[in-house]
């Protein structure tokens, strides 16, 4: 009889979720065979955060999962419950982040700027033992080896889109909406099974973005599927979606690998006349449609040999499966 992963990788595996991120932890927990600890948490009054671990720790794997939409007011409980969990005698402490948030801001693009990515970075390096993250916004840096010294392990949700898409689409046609969407809308086309195409998006502003198409040819008579790593504002797939439709097309499905949706995005992409809207569960949100959870758990597999054997840094992205 195979061994429980756990069992595989040495002292037993528990997995921790802070608010928003339970779902994500059950089914991660269930795919490891972990079992899973609980935890208070609350605010105080002023908005001070309370935790308190509510099972034993002492000597086991501890795994992290976070939703982090929102990471300002929920990083410092991140960084709390890690020293708690070392303090309580966790014999490791891994950092399940399914969306890994402050990737965008990767150099000083201006005079002055924060590059807030590396300073997340080092504040995750002083506390964690390693992470594991879905399909993060790698653009300027292409590997979390630039940015972490721990472990970063990379899982990829193209094979879980493109099966999504080849069951629930007919004839797509697969476009992504920037340069940087290529690396997904490539392997999710593979994996359905047909074409893609890659339109050209110039940001003006925070929400403000212009798009231009490519001759359309091979995407006439089809459905167009565009995919993107995050959706925000939206502006994005709006913008995508009108400038497709002012091309003749209708309906145009619109996939996001992580579904922050601040701003009125549900709006802004009704307003622009989008098909279905459909996300990964990186983050809840009505729109989840796509489970990462078996890559994810692969992700965590690999860690956890990273962590056997001692390799320290330097993990290749997609190097989960
Ligand atoms: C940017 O390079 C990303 O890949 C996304 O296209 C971007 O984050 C989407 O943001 P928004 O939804 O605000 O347009």
């Amino acid at each position: 009889m195979p061994m429980p992963p756990h069992a595989e990788a040495g002292a037993p595996l528990s997995v921790i979720a802070l608010p928003g991120a339970e779902a994500i932890a059950d089914r991660l927990a269930g795919a490891l065979d972990a079992s899973r600890t609980g935890l208070q948490s609350r605010r105080f009054p002023d908005g001070e955060a309370y935790l308190r671990v509510l099972d034993a720790v002492d000597g086991r794997e501890l795994l992290v999962a976070t939703a982090l939409r929102d990471p300002d007011p929920q990083l410092p409980s991140l960084f709390f419950l890690a020293d708690t969990l070392r303090e309580l005698g966790a014999s490791r402490v891994g950092l399940v982040a399914p969306y890994l948030p402050y990737m965008r801001q990767d150099a000083r693009f201006h005079n002055g700027e924060a590059v807030t990515s590396r300073s997340v970075a080092a504040w995750v390096d002083a506390r964690f033992d390693g992470l594991v993250t879905v399909d993060p916004h790698l653009h300027r840096i292409k590997t979390l080896g630039e940015l972490y010294r721990v472990p970063g392990i990379v899982a990829s949700s193209a094979g879980a889109i493109a099966a999504w898409v080849r069951e629930h689409v007919p004839r797509p046609h697969i476009f992504g909406p920037d340069a940087e969407s290529e690396q997904w809308a490539a392997e999710v086309a593979q994996g359905a099974g047909c074409a893609y195409s890659m339109l050209k998006k110039t940001r003006l502003g925070d929400r403000e973005v212009q798009i231009t198409l490519p001759p359309l040819e091979a995407a006439r008579g089809c459905t167009p599927v565009l995919v993107d790593d995050i959706i925000s504002s939206a502006q994005t797939m709006a913008v995508a979606v009108g400038a497709l439709r002012a091309a003749g097309f209708a309906d145009s499905v619109c996939i996001g690998v992580h579904a922050v949706f601040g701003d009125a995005a549900e709006q802004r992409l009704a307003q622009a006349g989008a098909g279905r809207v459909v996300s990964c569960n990186t983050l809840p949100h009505a729109s989840n449609a796509i489970d990462v959870t078996p890559a994810l758990a692969d992700a965590v597999m690999a860690l956890r040999r990273a962590w056997a054997d001692g390799s320290a840094r330097g993990i290749d992205p997609r190097s989960a499966s």
